[in-house]
C-alpha cells in the first residue's frame, strides 16, 4: 500500500484513534464471549461464532496499526472488557432477540462511529483507514444478520444509553 510520510503529530493522533478502535474490538470480543456463555440457540451461536472470528481479525488489524504507529493498546482494556462481558452475558440471559437485538444496535453504533474516524484520520493514514473500512463493511453485516436472524429493533432511549457509554469508553481510551 502507498504509504504517505506521517507527521510525528498525526502518527500520535491515528494512534490514539486505532487505540480506541482496538478498544472497540476487545469490546467485541467481551461481548461475544458473554453471550456465548449464557445463550442457548445453537442456530445463534453458529451465527455468532462467524461475527467473532471476524472480530478477531479486527482486533489483531487494529494492535498491528497501533504498534506500526510506535502506540501502545489502552491501559482500560481490561476494564471494558469485563464492562462488556457481563452486558453480552446479560443480553444472552434475556433470550435470542434481545440479544440478536444488543448485538445489531452495538454494531449499527460501531458504524456510525467508524464513519467519524473515517473522517478524522490525517489524509496521509490510508493504511488505518483501509482498516477501518473493511471494519465498517463487517460491522454493518453484522448488523444485518443480527436483525436477520430475529433480533429486535432497540428503542431510541436504549440505544442513547449505549451511545453514552460507549463516548465515556471513546473519550477514555484517547488518552490512555
Ligand atoms: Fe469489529
Ligand atoms: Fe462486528
Amino acid at each position: 500500500m502507498r504509504e504517505v510520510e506521517l507527521s510525528a503529530e498525526e502518527r500520535t493522533y491515528s494512534a490514539r484513534l486505532m487505540r480506541i478502535n482496538h478498544c472497540g474490538e476487545v469490546c467485541a470480543q467481551a461481548l461475544y464471549h458473554g453471550q456465548a456463555l449464557t445463550a442457548r440457540d445453537t442456530q445463534t451461536s453458529a451465527v455468532m461464532q462467524q461475527a467473532a472470528a471476524e472480530e478477531r481479525d479486527h482486533l489483531s488489524w487494529c494492535e498491528q496499526r497501533i504498534k506500526e504507529l510506535d502506540s501502545h493498546v489502552s491501559l482500560l482494556n481490561p476494564f471494558w472488557y469485563a464492562a462488556s462481558f457481563s452486558m453480552g452475558a446479560l443480553a444472552g440471559l434475556l433470550g435470542d432477540k434481545i440479544n440478536l437485538g444488543f448485538i445489531a444496535a452495538t454494531e449499527q453504533e460501531v458504524c456510525r462511529h467508524l464513519d467519524e474516524h473515517l473522517e478524522k484520520l490525517p489524509p496521509g493514514d490510508e493504511k488505518s483507514r483501509s482498516i477501518l473500512r473493511q471494519m465498517r463493511d463487517d460491522e454493518s453485516r453484522h448488523a444485518t444478520t443480527a436483525i436477520e436472524h430475529g433480533g429486535s429493533h432497540y428503542p431510541e432511549p436504549i440505544k442513547s444509553i449505549m451511545r453514552q457509554v460507549s463516548r465515556l469508553m471513546t473519550r477514555s481510551t484517547y488518552w490512555v
